[in-house]
């Protein structure tokens, strides 16, 4: 079934014509204890728009998303709905005035499967008692149309990251709103899954619904919203028309500066022995891997998602074993049986998909930084809690965590910065080489430029640093050297002189 027949069918609340204000919020606020997360907003969404909110990470763009669904109360102002007051005590509140939205924190109920979750609290009524097969068939539809192909009955905790944030939208959709919240929807989905949802956004647009777009991809935003929204400090910056923005122009606005990643300063090669050096390595997702690595260099991996980036790295963290092939690290064989030796000879992955990567969010920020050092600060009797919270403070500071205190807990502070708690975990293990896989993703344009001059700070100390990036330009703004891959093989070896996008893109299309 096309998307255009699937969204013919009822749509919750009635539909008004394109560029009818059909939500309006006026001086919204919400604290968290002292912390004013949205102060005194005001917005309104008109029908038929994709409307995006922008902002560094903590901005207040989710909890402001969170408000209009109704997953949280304001403390002050007003919400209107097709020009009358509203009050949505709880989300199914806001779905019966048809608004629906997708969390960046993943809540599908692995319990559940597949199908189960898409349908998941969609009106029976509608549906009428719906026998498995039938309930397969309606799950089938939303599935083909946001490009998630798994059998409808197969258990929900057998996907991974993307695959759920797929079956997410695939529930939204379901709900038939006319107001669709997504928060930060292509943050963990490979890029052709991200292409496809900019398509589905504009074929929801053209179809008359409103599109709230939340999000830190510039490009996207820019591609697919026709207003946009700028948060800072929890207040309204402002709307601007899309037309009139540019990357420079956002970069500005979200900030309130102008970013600047500092030149790369051309490394000095002095012969040194390689750190690590992979040869002819075979594994799943892997056929032909050849990687050489330096002290203190920052080596990139490029290359379109499947090309075997994600596999090599999950092999370089002992998380996956590979078939045939050597690895030698500081001159020793490397064949790390689990990502525990891995860390115990001084190899740390930041892996791509971090919404599930060992934050525990009711632990405190510090509690979990504490966990993760607990190896390189010692343990048991001998553990210094001094040099623990020191540490934790340290990469507070560093990476700019937005955090009240290190006692918050993890599940307080909003979606990027957990991410960026995700990476002081990983560097508190004190790794003398760190694979970065996708670091930037999620993470709002100032902190990027912050986590690229850190990496650069770890190289000047010695540290080897290896990331993968599907963004070419952040790959030529940081790395020494960049490796492409194609087809599982490591397909060019690149000293960063000299070399553009195009012969990057070159490389990793070719064949
Ligand atoms: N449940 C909560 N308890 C306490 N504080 C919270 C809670 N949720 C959000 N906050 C705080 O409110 C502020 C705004 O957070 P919010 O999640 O809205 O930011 P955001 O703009 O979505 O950021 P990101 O780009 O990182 O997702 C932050 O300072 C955050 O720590
Ligand atoms: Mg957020």
């Amino acid at each position: 079934m096309s998307l255009d027949a699937l969204l013919e069918g009822d749509i919750a609340g009635p539909m008004a014509s394109p560029g009818t204000v059909i939500l309006r919020g006026e001086g919204l606020s919400k604290a968290f204890g002292g912390n004013q997360a949205v102060d005194q907003v005001s917005f309104d969404l008109r029908a038929g728009e994709v409307h995006a909110f922008v902002g560094e990470n903590g901005a207040g763009k989710s909890t402001l998303a969170k408000l209009i669904a109704g997953v949280l109360n304001s403390d002050e102002g007003t919400l209107e709905v097709d020009g009358s007051p509203v009050h949505f005590p709880g989300p199914h509140d806001a779905q019966a005035a048809g608004i629906a939205m997708v969390h960046q924190e993943l809540s599908v109920v692995s319990s559940l499967s597949v199908a189960e979750n898409v349908l998941f609290g969609v009106e029976p009524s509608r549906w009428g008692w719906m026998h498995r097969q039938k309930m397969s068939a309606t799950a089938r539809k939303y599935l083909d149309v946001v490009g998630l192909h798994v059998p409808p009955n197969l258990s929900t905790a057998r996907l991974s990251t993307a695959q759920r944030q797929l079956l997410e939208i695939a529930h939204v959709l379901a709900l038939n709103a006319r107001i669709i919240i997504l928060d930060e929807p292509t943050s963990s989905l490979a890029t052709s899954d991200a292409h496809h949802l900019r398509e589905l956004i504009g074929a929801l647009r053209e179809a008359g619904r409103t599109v709230v777009l939340v999000s830190h991809d510039f490009d996207e935003v820019l591609d697919v919203a026709d207003r946009v929204t700028c948060l800072r400090d929890g207040q309204w910056v402002c709307t601007e028309p899309a037309e009139t923005l540019d990357h420079d122009k956002l970069i500005r606005l979200v900030t309130g500066r102008d970013v600047l990643v500092a030149p790369r300063e051309a490394r000095v090669h002095t012969g040194e022995a390689p750190v690590l050096e992979v040869r002819e390595l075979t594994g799943p997702g892997l056929v032909h891997a050849d990687l050489v690595l330096h002290p203190g260099e920052i080596l990139g991996i490029g290359g379109l998602v499947g090309s075997g980036r994600t596999e090599l790295m999950r092999i370089l963290a002992g998380d996956v074993r590979p078939t045939a092939g050597s690895m030698m690290l500081f001159g020793e064989s490397f064949a790390p049986s689990a990502p525990s030796a891995a860390l115990k000879r001084g190899v740390s992955l930041v892996p791509e998909s971090r919404k599930e990567q060992g934050l525990i969010l009711h632990a405190t920020v510090l509690q979990n930084i504490e966990l993760a050092a607990l190896d390189s600060l010692g343990s048991g009797p001998f553990f210094r809690a001094g040099a623990a919270r020191m540490l934790a403070a340290e990469y507070v500071e560093k990476l700019r965590i937005k955090v009240s205190s290190v006692h918050a807990p993890v599940n307080s502070l909003s979606g990027g910065n957990q991410q960026k708690v995700v990476l002081a975990k990983v560097l508190a293990t004190q790794p003398r080489v760190l694979l970065l896989d996708e670091p930037t993703k999620g993470i709002d344009v100032g902190a990027k430029a912050e986590i690229l001059t850190l990496m650069r700070g770890l190289a000047a100390q010695g540290i080897s640093v290896v990331m993968v990036s599907s963004v070419l330009q952040e790959l030529l703004d940081s790395c020494d050297r960049i490796v492409v891959m194609r087809g599982g093989r490591t397909v060019g070896d690149l000293e960063n002189v000299d070399i553009s996008e195009e012969d990057l893109a070159r490389l990793a299309f070719a064949g």
